[in-house]
C-alpha cells in the first residue's frame, strides 16, 4: 500500500523534522512496510535522516530560470527529491493551472525521471450527473498525458471529497477505480477526507492501491493510527 501524506499549507520547517522523526521511529518500530511518502512545504525541504521518501507538492517545469516564486528541478535535486505532485485539484482550482500547464509539468518530470503522483477528480456539479459524465470528465484530465509512463500513480481525488469532511461513498470509489482500471496500469490511491475513521474500508476496496491524505495526516498521532491500520489489512 502507498500511504502519502500531503501537508499543503501547513507545517513549518521545525514541526516537520519533529514529524518526520517520530515518523521514522514509528516505521521502524513496526517495521512497516507500506510506502510512505510526505509532502512538505516547499520551506521544510532538507536532507533528513530517514528513508521516508519527501516529495514535492508541485514544482515548475524547468531545471532553473527566472520564474518568481517557483521552484525548479535545480532546487529539488539539492534534496533528492525524486516525487512530485502533478494535477492536484488545489492548483487546478484554486491556482488555476490549465490541463496545458500540467501536461507540460508531467512532461518535464517524467523525463526526469521523477515518480508521478497525478492527480485527478470531478466537481459537485459532475458527480451529481452520474458515473458517465464523472468517467468522461477524468478521462479529459489524461489529455496530453502518458498514461503508460512507468512511474506513474495516480489519485483519484473528488473535488467535492477534498478538505470538506465529505468522503466519496466506497460504492462510488470503487465504481470510479473499475473504470479507472480498465485503462490504466498504474497504482490508483484514493484521496478526500480519508481519516482514521474511514481508511479501512477504503484500503479494502478492490483498486485502491493507497491512499492521499490532507488533513487528517498533519497530526502524527491520527497519521500513524492510519498506518497501523493499514497493517492490519
Ligand atoms: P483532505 O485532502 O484529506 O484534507 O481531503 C486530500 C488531498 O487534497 O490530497
Amino acid at each position: 500500500m502507498i500511504i502519502a501524506a500531503n501537508f499543503k499549507t501547513n507545517h513549518t520547517r521545525k514541526s516537520t523534522k519533529e514529524f518526520i522523526k517520530e515518523l521514522d521511529y514509528f516505521l521502524r518500530l513496526h517495521d512497516i512496510d507500506d510506502t510512505v511518502v510526505i509532502f512538505p512545504p516547499n520551506t521544510a525541504y532538507d536532507n533528513f535522516d530517514t528513508d521516508i521518501k519527501l516529495g514535492a507538492q508541485n514544482a515548475y517545469h524547468v531545471e532553473k530560470g527566472s520564474f518568481t516564486g517557483e521552484i525548479g528541478l535545480e532546487q529539488l535535486n539539492e534534496f533528492g527529491i525524486k516525487t512530485i505532485l502533478i494535477g492536484h485539484s488545489e492548483r487546478r482550482h484554486i491556482l488555476g493551472e490549465t490541463q496545458e500547464l500540467i501536461s507540460k509539468k508531467f512532461k518535464f518530470f517524467s523525463k526526469n525521471g521523477f515518480e508521478i503522483i497525478y492527480c485527478i477528480g470531478e466537481p459537485k456539479e459532475i458527480r451529481e450527473q452520474g458515473i458517465e459524465a464523472v468517467m468522461e470528465y477524468l478521462w479529459k484530465q489524461f489529455d496530453n498525458i502518458d498514461i503508460n509512463y512507468d512511474r506513474l500513480i495516480v489519485a483519484y481525488e473528488p473535488v467535492w471529497a477534498i478538505g470538506t469532511g465529505l468522503t466519496a461513498t466506497v460504492t462510488q470509489i470503487d465504481e470510479t477505480l473499475n473504470l479507472l482500471r480498465d485503462r490504466i496500469k498504474a497504482p490508483l490511491l484514493y484521496g478526500g477526507s480519508v481519516k482514521v475513521a474511514n481508511i479501512k474500508e477504503i484500503l479494502t476496496i478492490r483498486n485502491c492501491n493507497g491512499v492521499l491524505v490532507g488533513t487528517a495526516s498533519w497530526e502524527i498521532k491520527s497519521f500513524c493510527d492510519m498506518i497501523s491500520i493499514s497493517k492490519t489489512l
